[in-house]
């Protein structure tokens, strides 16, 4: 009996033993794991980077808290880090970081590495979410302005549809609230939706508030239709100050092609416009509020495709690398917003 006791203290000597290893092992783990990095190391610096973490930043806001759409506006308001001194944790699920006193009561969000794609360095994403090098030479993307439309925008997503493409739709946040089903569609087709303003102002000549405030409003609708912040914005007329481009914080998306669709309303000379320009790399500006436009979409797939171009979209073409305060014009056209 005394020896079997013994036994037992031996059993449970050793087992408090492993029990206090385990607690004491517990912290080391997870210091081998997470690693504190600065923006700067993040970014190499480069503030274009840094804002487009901040955007990402501001979409796991709303979605860490399911923010209603009424809060978006609120998302802007939030401090968010503009020095390259400021740190972060890389931890195994994605970038944390700690955040100031805010409307939302939230203190620390962790954005996954797949949103952080092409913003934050390579060396520190994991292998699936790092950005490779991809060839152009046979990409073109298809964009369609001022939608949707609430008959003519559905009729285009069963042309892309059948020809197995994607494209990426700029939309006016007035029209997206008319038609939020619309929109959805858009995206669950596989295609990319960006902010078209609200109204279709010129920037140029309504000064970088009431940009801002037309860029934000949109990005409302388009989450509220959504659940989520379009990542582009593409300014009415391609118009844009380098002010306004800082300030709005989302890559400005331009074109290499202009089809001249709104001036031709012509379906035959939409394709001839569209087909004696485009070349690999290009980004090809229509509006899907036209019928003319919609109807000369067929055609101008499949001379595409017979000319060996994959059709993608804006996102593809720019390989998930696009920057904040940057526009780009095509694959491999881009410049500081205003220039
Ligand atoms: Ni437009």
């Amino acid at each position: 009996m005394m020896k079997h006791k013994r036994w037992v203290y031996v059993g449970l000597l050793a087992a408090v033993t492993l029990l206090v290893l385990g607690i004491g092992g517990l912290p080391a783990q997870a210091k081998t794991t997470n690693k504190t990095v600065t923006f700067g190391q993040l970014t190499n610096k480069n503030t274009h980077r840094l804002a487009a973490i901040r955007q990402a930043a501001r979409q796991q806001i709303l979605k860490q808290t399911h923010a209603k759409s009424s809060k978006v506006t609120a998302v802007y308001r939030v401090k968010l880090p503009k020095h390259m001194t400021k740190k972060a944790t890389l931890t195994p699920q994605g970038l944390r970081m700690n955040l100031l006193a805010n409307s939302f009561k939230v203190k620390q969000i962790t954005i996954p590495y797949s949103q952080l794609k092409g913003k934050i360095l390579n060396r520190y994403l994991p292998k699936a979410n790092r950005t490779k090098a991809v060839k152009t030479n046979k990409m073109v993307a298809l964009t369609f302005d001022d939608g949707p439309d609430k008959t003519l925008t559905p009729r285009l997503l069963k042309t892309l549809k059948k020809y197995k493409v994607h494209a990426t739709f700029f939309e006016t946040g007035q029209n997206v609230s008319r038609y939020p089903q619309v929109t959805r569609a858009v995206l669950a087709g596989g295609n990319e939706v960006g902010n078209h303003s609200w109204n279709h102002p010129n920037f140029n000549s309504i000064g970088t508030a009431k940009t801002v405030s037309q860029v934000t409003r949109t990005n409302r609708a388009i989450y509220q239709a959504t659940g989520t912040l379009p990542q582009y914005v593409r300014p009415p007329y391609g118009n844009i100050t380098a002010a306004e481009g800082r300030s709005i914080e989302q890559p400005i998306v331009r074109w290499s092609v202009d089809s001249r669709d709104w001036a031709y309303l012509n379906k035959n000379k939409d394709i001839n416009e569209v087909m004696k320009d485009t070349r690999g790399g290009d980004i090809i500006l229509m509006h899907d509020i036209h019928s003319q436009s919609v109807a000369a979409v067929p055609t101008i797939i499949k001379r595409l495709k017979a000319k060996g171009y994959k059709l993608v979209t804006v996102s593809q073409l720019l390989n998930n690398q696009a920057l904040s305060g940057l526009q780009y014009f095509g694959a491999h056209d881009y410049r500081t917003a205003g220039k």
